[in-house]
């Protein structure tokens, strides 16, 4: 299409050519392209395809990318090719040079911008140097949704000048599945508050003044039940039932949604017996006739030959494709040959799909890119490199790091640790990839080179924060020696390794037996033993937990991790992170906080320890301050599905530190005619309080969204009786009672 119809285009449209953005007559534009342009922006390649052939032998090397624009114009002047995606950590000046060889070599083409998707999931994690946050994992311990908001506005803000127009997050996944490679991506095992950090990280992803002229799309992932295949193996088959898809799993992409995520990526894997590629259930019926989603749906990483090569649904590509765009899938990341545009090209025109099928997806990638500005601002820009890393970027990653840290177990106040002389051991003591995890500058970094030189290991921070000479290194063959000139012992451990995806697929959940061993020496010191855990998912270490004496959640905190594990450690700061999840006791019973009754039925009683399936439960976190909960205050009859159900609870900090608390409302529907769970977040809300003060906390519930619940078609219950509100150690029954 040339740049004339183009004028004309929004001449018609009567477009004022000025510097606001353009209002793009869209249906003009589908109007005037081919069938093979429309096929176009459906494809999205990778990288890799127009990459030189020397960078692909060792693509996990490259450290700067060069485009082969023999390639590029190939695919763009033949297969008007509407979007690529992804690469790996390289500086701004290379991904400049780079994002503005493809972007202007795509407008020589068309006059239609592309899309750029690339995976900044947890700050701008494939761009060197720039601020890296704490996993989703993480923020969802802080139980503050700022961190949330902040980690995706800081992404976009640091990679939108280089033409990175689309960011493949949030993940929504709801995190049930402890031992799934893919669980710290999740923000907690509660729908509530995944919901709630999901939608917050789209707004921040999408919050245009932070990236000005340029607007960066998010990608609300993976639709749907993606987190909880049920063998915990990555992209294996769920068996989750309607009723359960509903009330665990649709909610965080209702938030999304509603908090206006411009496209959405759809689950690998299959849910009982439909691959989600397939599922016009799921991807139109659920997707755009209920949840109202008018945004672009793209495929995961060769989603669609799976159906033919992995889930064996298809007999071959073609037959794969066809039924692909029949669920409802708008855009496919092939993502480096063309045979989906082959096969759709062939589809088309034998009549099997209309081309009006066609024209709604091109409509949706259009819209998406007009939204974005893309026709207005496209090209890269290099005058604002100083946006990286900026001191205020590196405070808001340090503090969401701090108060990510949960601390579950801290006995006789042994922590914080000062003044004292310190045993350091353990995998994950001088290790910079244990720190940050998978996604991090490369997909999964083979060790400590891809992260910044003055990245702080837990050893660095330690030696910093109480002076080397305090700090003593051991290892499991001379750690008793070195316990006797020591006062603790503090052992980081965890998950040395960072993965992603199926690299993440383990067969055990426990901690590495040497590990174990290595702590079990430290108990038989007798000297006090600190754990602190920097793993992607809850490593199992029932069997040295009670022994010892304080053990700090770490997780996934990001390049200023180490530096918030010392600021907890000596007590700089007050831990103030709350378990998003059930930290397993036991590989046989790894359930949710949100269960059901009958998990520990009342008819066949079970054992305390057996009652005890979590060393650390969703919403436990120890401070160094004491809060206590007073004087909850409610109504107790509500009578209207609207009515507003305003509850208030006092919080004193009996301490002499001031601390974060943070505040989390459970209710339990004590009979309903679907089981319930025994209880379920309903709110949360964090804020300083100091020593000795007393602060009023308050959340608001309406019955017919915070009383009811989804039946399997998706109908809202709700349900006269009897319902509990939690909140700390104070409950209140209250009552429903439609007049
Ligand atoms: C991967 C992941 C997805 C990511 C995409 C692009 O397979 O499942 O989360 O955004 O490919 O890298």
């Amino acid at each position: 299409m040339n740049r004339l119809f183009l004028l004309l285009t929004f001449l018609l449209a009567g477009v004022p050519l000025i510097a606001q953005q353009t209002t793009v007559n869209i249906d003009s534009l589908i109007n005037h392209m081919s069938l093979k342009e429309k096929i176009g922006q459906m494809t999205q390649l990778n990288l890799t395809t127009i990459l030189k052939d020397r960078m692909l032998e060792h693509y996990e090397e490259v450290e700067n990318f060069e485009i082969d624009t023999a390639k590029l114009n190939y695919y763009l002047r033949e297969w008007h090719v509407g979007s690529f995606l992804n690469g790996r950590a390289v500086s701004q000046e290379n991904w400049y040079n780079t994002m503005h060889a493809i972007h202007s070599t795509n407008a020589k083409h068309s006059s239609i911008p592309l899309l750029y998707g690339i995976d900044h999931m947890h700050g701008a994690s494939y761009l060197k140097n720039s601020t890296i946050f704490p996993h989703n994992m993480n923020v969802g311990c802080t139980f503050d949704t700022t961190f949330a908001y902040d980690a995706a506005w800081i992404a976009a803000y640091e990679s939108a000048d280089l033409g990175h127009n689309w960011i493949f997050a949030p993940v929504l996944g709801i995190g049930r599945s402890k031992i799934w490679g893919r669980f710290y991506e999740t923000y907690s095992e509660d729908p509530y508050l995944t919901a709630k950090m999901g939608a917050a990280s789209v707004r921040g992803t999408q919050d245009s003044t932070a990236t000005a002229p340029y607007k960066t799309a998010a990608c609300a992932k993976h639709f749907i039940g993606y987190s909880e295949p049920k063998s915990g193996w990555d992209r294996t088959p769920a068996l989750i039932p309607d009723q359960e898809l509903r009330e665990f799993f649709l909610p965080p992409f209702r938030a999304a949604i509603d908090a206006g995520a411009k496209t959405l990526m759809i689950n690998s894997g299959e849910i009982n017996g439909i691959p989600v590629h397939a599922s016009y259930d799921i991807l139109t019926t659920m997707l755009r006739d209920e949840l109202g989603f008018e945004g672009i749906a793209v495929t995961d990483w060769l989603d669609i030959k799976a159906l033919e090569k992995m889930h064996y649904v298809a007999e071959n590509e073609k037959e794969a494709t066809f039924m692909a765009i029949k669920a409802g899938v708008d855009m496919s990341m092939v993502p480096t040959d063309t045979l989906f545009s082959h096969y759709l090209y062939e589809l088309v025109n034998e009549g099997r799909i209309s081309e009006e099928r066609i024209n709604t997806s091109v409509r949706r990638i259009l819209k998406v890119k007009a939204e974005i500005g893309l026709f207005d601002n496209v090209l890269p820009r290099n005058d604002r490199f100083s946006r990286i890393q900026s001191d205020e970027h590196k405070a808001k990653s340090l503090q969401a790091a701090q108060e990510s840290l949960v601390l579950m177990k801290n006995e006789e106040d042994l922590l914080p640790l000062k003044g004292k002389k310190i045993v350091l051991a353990g995998s994950t003591a001088d290790n910079k990839a244990a720190l940050c995890g998978g996604w991090t500058y490369r997909f999964a970094a083979d060790g400590d080179r891809w992260f910044p030189e003055n990245m702080p290991t837990i050893k660095d921070a330690m030696e910093t924060t109480f002076g080397a000479k305090n700090i003593i290194h051991a290892n499991e063959q001379n750690i008793d020696k070195k316990a006797n000139k020591a006062d603790v012992i503090v052992i980081a451990t965890g998950e040395d390794e960072a993965y992603a995806e199926t690299q993440g697929t383990i067969e055990d959940l426990h901690l590495d037996p040497e590990q174990i061993q290595l702590i079990k020496k430290a108990i038989a010191t007798e000297k006090p033993v600190v754990l602190l855990l920097t793993e992607g998912r809850p490593r199992l270490i029932q069997k040295v937990y009670d022994d010892v004496d304080a053990a700090l959640f770490c997780g996934l905190p990001g390049i200023y991790g180490a530096q918030a594990i010392a600021d907890v450690l000596s007590g700089e700061v007050n831990p103030s992170g709350k378990m998003s999840f059930s930290y397993p006791k036991s590989s046989g019973h790894m359930i949710p906080y949100n269960h059901k009754r009958s998990e520990y039925s009342s008819l066949r009683p079970v054992s305390d320890e057996l009652k005890r399936f979590s060393i650390a439960p969703f919403g436990h976190g120890v401070s160094y301050a004491d809060f206590s909960y007073d004087k909850l205050k409610m109504d107790t009859v509500f009578t209207s599905p609207s009515d507003t159900i305003t509850v208030s609870v006092e919080v004193t900090n009996t301490a002499d530190v001031a601390g974060k608390e943070a505040v989390l409302w459970f209710v339990s529907d004590e009979v309903a005619t679907i089981t319930r769970p025994v209880k379920e977040l309903v709110s949360f809300d964090k804020k300083m309080i100091r020593s000795g003060e007393t602060v009023t906390f308050s959340c608001a519930l309406i019955p017919k969204q915070d009383l009811s619940f989804p039946d399997k078609e998706g109908n809202s219950i709700l349900e006269a009786g009897a319902f509990t509100i939690q909140v700390g150690d104070e409950s209140q029954t209250f009552y429903y009672k439609p007049e």
